[in-house]
């Protein structure tokens, strides 16, 4: 497993990240997602990412019970808007994931530049930067969803916006209000400015046939631009699947950077 810093957060996260959103479709219950969440911790999977709307933080917070804290770091999201509802879901995640602080807070799904500077978002990002002043969270992001063109220029200039969670995969689908040539160089330009850098959607929410995923999966890891390869894993053959394909272009990179 390859790990990195996270754009210019200072912290260590795994290349490949767990994407909880999908645990329960598999997971009948909280202690069978969090056995995944320990079988992918075994691996070597320490960035693990969950939303309060994905109803998994329990899951997480289970497999955070039987483990040190500082082994894992915690991406988690609201989609609340207003100050009071976005306080309260940060307390809540608290709460859910069995720990005192998350690393990593996101505003869920940015829709639109004026959906991120609406009065009421702005609402919740005061609640954000209240609980990082108390050592609730440690970062503040936001998620994109399949928004690019003007929803990425918006999050990349905001300043306090450290970490960005945006859709990317080998044939640009599920994109929405701009190319995929221009997508990959607005990721290029936010990487390079040091925000931490999430993709998702790399096998198009599972809308892949089986015998392709690879490919794909590969492709994401092959995104230079990208610190995180974030897969909705559901079933330990996913993991087994996708933590060989992060070991394998883990070797890669280590050879391509000696031969450099
Ligand atoms: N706006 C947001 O912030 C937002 C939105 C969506 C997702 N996310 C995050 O991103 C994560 C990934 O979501 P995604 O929509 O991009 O899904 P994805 O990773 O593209 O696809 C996940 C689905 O693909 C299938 N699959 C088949 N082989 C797999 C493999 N080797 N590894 C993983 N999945 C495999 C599984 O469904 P079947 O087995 O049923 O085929 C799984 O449920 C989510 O879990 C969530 O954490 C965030």
């Amino acid at each position: 497993m390859e790990y990195l810093t996270y754009g210019k957060t200072n912290l260590e996260i795994s290349r490949l990240c767990y994407g909880a959103g999908r645990l329960p479709d598999t997971c009948k219950t909280i202690d069978a997602g969090a056995r995944l969440m320990l079988k992918a911790l075994d691996e070597g999977v320490t960035f693990w990412d969950t939303a309060e709307g994905y109803g998994t933080q329990p899951h997480l917070g289970e497999a955070i019970r039987q483990i040190n804290r500082d082994e894992i770091v915690i991406q988690t999201k609201t989609a609340n808007k207003d100050h009071d509802s976005a306080a309260t879901s940060i307390d809540k995640a608290l709460q859910e994931l069995q720990t005192d602080y998350v690393d990593i807070m996101l505003l869920h799904a940015i829709s639109s530049p004026d959906d991120l500077a609406t009065r009421e978002r702005e609402g919740a990002f005061d609640a954000f930067r209240e609980a990082k002043a108390d050592g609730k969270i440690s970062f503040i992001g936001c998620s994109t969803h399949t928004y690019t063109g003007p929803v990425m220029d918006a999050v990349i200039d905001h300043p306090e916006i450290d970490v960005i969670l945006t859709t990317a995969n080998k044939e640009g689908r599920m994109l929405e209000g701009g190319t995929f040539e221009k997508h990959l160089e607005y990721i290029e330009r936010a990487y390079n400015l040091g925000k931490g850098i999430s993709i998702m959607k790399v096998i198009v929410a599972g809308d892949i046939p089986e015998a392709d995923r690879p490919e794909w999966i590969e492709w994401g890891f092959d995104l230079e631009t990208a610190h995180a390869i974030n897969l909705g894993m559901t079933e330990d053959r996913h993991i087994d699947l996708d933590v060989g394909i992060a070991r394998a272009s883990a070797r890669k990179r280590l050879i391509q950077s000696k031969a450099a």
